[in-house]
Order: structure tokens, then C-alpha cells, then sequence
């Protein structure tokens, strides 16, 4: 392990785990001596980030979830204190981004944003909590929220809503559970070099006519660092926020955006 033992011994879920900022939450959680549950839909991928863990040394599991699914993340919850035993820590990262002008969005693509991002942070945070407080050691819940949880744009609207939806639900879930030592957090990054940045560049390219590369350049002229952030930069926001370093910490949204928000 080549971390500094921040989370040794604890037990982390991380839900759409499987690639992108999860996976990096994955492998820096493993790093950091956690035992890791990879919660995805992808079983391949997952099961190789699985395989990858436990090959550096981790304990590790895969446990198929879908996050719209409650009965689905109800089973993967068991399954994971099953393999790995009580969770300490949830990571509610799974989250899809739908673009399209409110005007011309059909109703799958508001469905499937609120599904995905708001109601199943929902089902994964109610049933991962509610084991949480039941067995009364604290715990940490951890929620991907976005730059568009605090600024809506144009192409934005479900994703931007789902994402504000979410910071809601954080505070609201942060006072309820204080006094049972469970934190809740919010973590909005900015622009990070995904597959999933990739597909807005693509989706907004195809829409404008532009190249690839202008619209690239476009989305990076309002970063004051000059480059999308890595899946590993905010990997290690969420590694602060499950130890103890963050102890003091709950009902935040913490901002990882290479100075974007202030451009
Ligand atoms: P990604 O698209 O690379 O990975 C998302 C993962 O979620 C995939 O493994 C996918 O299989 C999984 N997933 C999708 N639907 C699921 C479901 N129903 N149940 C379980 N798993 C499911 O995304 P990326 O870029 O790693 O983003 C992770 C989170 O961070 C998302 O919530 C995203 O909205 C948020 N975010 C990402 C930003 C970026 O620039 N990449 C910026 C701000 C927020």
C-alpha cells in the first residue's frame, strides 16, 4: 500500500465504481487500507477493478447494484456486509448526464437523470444510512453532486437539477443523522477528464457543428487552472471526507473545480 493508512480498517461502498471518479475513489480508498465494495451496473469493468484491488493487496468485492433499483441496492447492501461486513463509508457516485435544451428534452432523458442521480442517491443513501445508525459506530455518506449543483447552463437542466436535488437531500440527511456520528457530504467537481467530459465535448460538437478540439477549448477557457482536473484529484476529496481529518465536517458541498467557480 502506498498510502498513509487514512482509512485503515474501514469497510467503503462506492456505487458506479466501476470507471471515471469512481474507480479512482476505488483505488485511492485501497491505497488508504480500506476494504473496498465496487457497486456498478457495468459487472465487467467493475469485477476488473475488483480484480485489480485485490491484486494490490486490498480487500475487495463486486456486488452488481443498480441505483434505481431500491430491492437492487437493498440486496447489494447485504451482499456487501456480507463479504466485507458493516459499511463505515457510502460513496454515492453513479450519475449519467442527459444534454439537451429543456425545451426540446423528451421525458425519457428528465426520467432517467432523476433516476440515476437523484432518486438513486436517494435508495443508496436510505439503505446504507438506515444500517448505519442501526448499528451505532457513525459512518460516512458521500454524495457526487457537480459544478451544476450550484450553477445551472444551457444543455443542463435535468443534470443540473438532479444535482442541486442531491445537495438538498445531503442537508437534510445531515441533520437527521448528527447525532448518530453519520456525516453527510457533498462533493461538486468541476470539469474532470471522464469518458463522461468526453461525451459532452462529442454530444456538444455534434449539436454546433464545431470541431471537437474548439469546443475542448471552449469548456476550458472558464477553468483559471487551465486543464480539466483527474479522476485522482477528487478521489482525494473523498478520502478526506471519510477519515477522521474530516471528523467535524457534515452537511457540505466541497467544490473541486481548478478555480472554475470563481473565473
Ligand atoms: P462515468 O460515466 O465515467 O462513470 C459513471 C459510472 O456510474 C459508470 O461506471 C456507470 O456504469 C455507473 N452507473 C450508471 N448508471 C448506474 C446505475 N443505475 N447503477 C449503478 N451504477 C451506474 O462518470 P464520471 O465522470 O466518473 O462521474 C462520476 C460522478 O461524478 C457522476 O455522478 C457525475 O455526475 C459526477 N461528476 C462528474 C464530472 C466530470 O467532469 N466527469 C463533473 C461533475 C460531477
Amino acid at each position: 500500500m502506498s498510502g498513509h493508512g487514512l482509512l485503515n480498517g474501514r469497510v467503503c461502498a462506492v456505487t458506479g465504481g466501476a470507471r471515471g471518479i469512481g474507480r479512482a475513489v476505488c483505488e485511492r480508498y485501497a491505497e488508504e487500507g480500506a476494504a473496498v465494495a465496487v457497486c456498478d451496473i457495468n459487472d465487467d469493468e467493475g469485477m476488473r477493478v475488483r480484480d485489480a484491488l485485490r491484486a494490490s493487496g486490498a480487500r475487495s468485492a463486486y456486488v452488481h447494484m443498480d441505483v434505481t433499483d431500491a430491492p437492487s441496492v437493498e440486496a447489494g447492501a447485504t451482499a456487501v456486509e456480507a463479504a466485507l461486513g458493516s459499511v463505515d463509508v457510502l460513496v454515492a457516485n453513479a450519475g449519467i448526464l442527459k444534454q439537451d435544451r429543456v425545451l426540446d428534452m423528451p421525458d425519457e432523458a428528465w426520467q432517467q437523470t432523476l433516476d440515476v442521480n437523484l432518486t438513486g442517491v436517494f435508495n443508496c443513501a436510505r439503505s446504507f444510512g438506515r444500517r448505519m445508525a442501526e448499528r451505532g459506530k457513525g459512518g460516512r455518506i458521500l454524495i457526487a453532486s457537480s459544478m451544476a449543483g450550484i450553477v445551472g447552463g444551457a444543455f443542463y437542466g435535468a443534470y443540473a437539477a438532479s444535482k442541486f436535488g442531491v445537495i438538498g437531500l445531503a442537508q437534510s440527511m445531515a441533520v437527521e443523522l448528527a447525532g448518530d456520528g453519520v456525516l453527510v457530504n457533498c462533493v461538486c467537481p468541476g470539469a474532470i477528464q471522464t469518458e463522461m467530459i468526453e461525451q459532452v465535448i462529442h454530444e456538444q460538437a455534434a449539436a454546433t457543428g464545431r470541431t471537437a478540439d474548439d469546443v475542448r477549448n471552449e469548456n476550458l477557457a472558464p477553468i483559471a487552472m487551465g486543464r480539466f482536473g483527474e479522476p485522482t484529484e477528487v478521489a482525494d476529496i473523498y478520502v478526506w471526507l471519510a477519515s477522521d481529518l474530516a471528523r467535524y465536517v457534515t452537511g457540505q458541498r466541497v467544490v473541486v473545480d481548478g478555480g472554475m467557480l470563481i473565473t
